[in-house]
């Protein structure tokens, strides 16, 4: 990349993801909504972010919380009205905030009026927008593939005697990309939503959409990067706006083709890469595997570097489908705070587009529900029904939800002390966390040490240093065991980010080079005065030095 010229008015931004059903309540029926999105975007404009990535909105039979659109031009009844989301977008704009709609188009609710059009008869209009198969010659499913919220991916359709394919609940149908009307439909939805002035969209799965389903071929089909550069030009390329897809199977080679901007696809990707090393490899998220620091600094260094000249990194740890970074990166216990600090370095200070789950600002950790019932998502609740009933013990698949379950993440925003953490004056639609008497945003804004005045800091500082922008990214002390290091550089300057990762102490001895004085621009303990020599990190001490430009005059 030549920053000189292809700087965007992305790179420096930093995207808040609010999951709107556990955000904010207004009208007390224990539900979140767009008002209550409203009365808090003052909060989110102290924060300093300059973008809500929203998760869906739209009309939906909520089987997946929203991600089962059955009106793409409709907002659910339960969050508000279009006129609230034009308001929303209004009032966001006015704070300098944009939001990015989430763009679900992999799938469609089976209740959407293309679906339920398509499933009339096999010769309707719609039949073709999505994908539907003869039997096996047993007369069951035409292949074994499972939908990852378990069972068969395939439905059995009785009026038709054919099935339906959907990669993730039988209710959420996978849309059949190949037919050119599914495309200008979709193109067309997009186009009115931008028309409405949003920022962009985060584009759910993004990466099945190319699938070719007899081959058993879901990511990166050979149509995938086409059907985007079509997308592209049919409706954000020319509006410059912020785009980034969601792409589990991505490679840095990969996320390169979707976004580097010649190739007039996406801004940016998700990647999961450090996300996964902490599953199993057989069983996947419901076994956990312990959080490898090695690991974590050779995918560090191969999506920084693997992206150093052209695409662009987005940069998170947590969302609604994943446990919550403290819970599973740092110590939700003892060090909670220091912890939550010491992530927040180490990532704001990569080179990408930061991303910021609801409840990271304040170190919101994951919840430990003891009984099934207590739990909401169709995914923990379909698999630990099927998993159950195959003979995995009760205790192994709690423990796994407790440690990776999508719930984490949607318990609601704690916002005070008070009843219901003063989420909602209802009951809310899932328990709060018990630990929201302790942990709150109240509390949080009370008290100039916070994790929340830490994130405000970080984001302010990408704002004033372009060296945390665009500097080059150059990883320190590869092989500690313990501390997390690198530094970036751009023009003459050189800032240094230092990070242990766990609960013991750290030395480490800097290269000669980089002991030289600065200023020490964040940290989570007393800032240090000094660097030279042997130094010892506390637990999970972070910190950030921007190093005073060698004088070349001075030998
Ligand atoms: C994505 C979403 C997840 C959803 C799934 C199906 O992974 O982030 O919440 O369940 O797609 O839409
Ligand atoms: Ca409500």
């Amino acid at each position: 990349m030549n920053p000189a010229t292809d700087k965007k008015w992305w790179h420096d931004a930093v995207v808040y993801q609010i999951y709107p059903r556990s955000f904010m309540d207004a009208n007390g029926d224990g539900i979140g909504d767009l008002a209550g999105i409203i009365q808090r975007l003052d909060y989110l404009q102290r924060l300093g972010v300059n973008l809500i990535w929203l998760s869906p909105v739209f009309r939906s039979p909520m089987d997946d919380n929203g991600y089962d659109i059955s009106d793409y031009q409709d907002i659910a009844p339960e969050f508000g009205t279009l006129a609230e989301m034009e308001q929303l977008i209004a009032e966001a704009g006015k704070r300098d905030i944009r939001i990015l709609m989430d763009l679900v188009v992999n799938h469609t609710s089976d209740e959407h009026p293309w679906f339920v059009e398509a499933r009339r008869s096999t010769d309707n209009p719609y039949r073709d927008f999505y994908i539907w198969r003869q039997p096996a010659a047993d007369g069951g499913p035409p292949n074994d593939f499972r939908s990852y919220f378990g069972g068969s991916g395939w439905q059995y359709d009785e009026a038709s005697g054919e099935y339906y394919f959907h990669q993730f609940s039988r209710k959420q149908p996978d849309l059949n990309w190949e037919n050119p009307r599914v495309q200008a439909e979709v193109h067309k939805m997009m186009n009115w939503w931008l028309d409405k002035g949003i920022g962009g969209f985060r584009m759910d799965v993004i990466d099945l959409i190319g699938k070719e389903v007899d081959a058993q071929i879901m990511t990166n089909g050979a149509r995938l990067h086409p059907l985007l550069q079509e997308m592209n030009k049919a409706t954000f390329g020319g509006r410059d706006l912020l785009t980034v897809g969601e792409t589990w199977s991505a490679t840095p080679e990969i996320a390169k083709l979707y976004s580097d901007p010649a190739r007039e696809e996406l801004s940016m990707v998700f990647q999961f890469e450090h996300i996964t090393q902490t599953w199993d490899e057989e069983e996947g998220k419901w076994r956990s595997r312990p959080f490898c620091l090695a690991a974590f600094k050779a995918i560090t260094d191969k999506w920084q570097l693997g992206l150093a000249d052209s695409g662009w990194n987005s940069l998170f740890w947590n969302n609604h489908d994943l446990p919550r970074a403290v819970s599973k990166f740092g110590d939700p216990g003892r060090y909670r705070v220091e912890s939550a600090k010491m992530l927040a370095t180490v990532l704001h200070g990569l080179k990408g587009t930061p991303y910021v789950y609801q409840g990271e600002e304040i170190g919101m950790t994951n919840v430990r529900f003891e009984c099934i019932d207590q739990y909401r998502d169709i995914e923990s609740l379909n698999l630990y029904r099927e998993r159950t009933a195959a003979g995995v013990p009760h205790e192994q698949m709690l423990a796994g939800i407790h440690a990776n379950g999508r719930d984490n993440a949607r318990t609601p925003m704690q916002w005070s002390g008070e009843a219901n953490a003063g989420f909602t004056r209802g009951r809310p639609w899932i328990e709060v966390n018990p630990n929201h008497d302790q942990i709150n945003v109240a509390a949080a804004l009370d008290d100039p040490d916070s994790v929340f005045y830490h994130y405000q800091r970080l984001i302010r500082l990408r704002k004033a240093h372009p060296v945390l922008v665009y500097g080059d990214y150059q990883p320190l002390l590869s092989e500690h065991p313990r501390v997390f290091a690198y530094q970036r550089r751009l023009g003459g300057q050189r800032l240094l980010v230092l990070c242990n990762f766990f609960a013991g102490r750290a030395s480490l001895t800097l290269p000669a080079g980089l002991q030289q004085p600065g200023e020490v621009m964040i940290s989570n303990y007393a800032p240090r005065d000094h660097w030279r020599g042997e130094l010892e990190l506390q637990p999970y001490e972070a910190f950030m030095v921007l190093l005073d430009e060698a004088d070349c005059s001075v030998g």
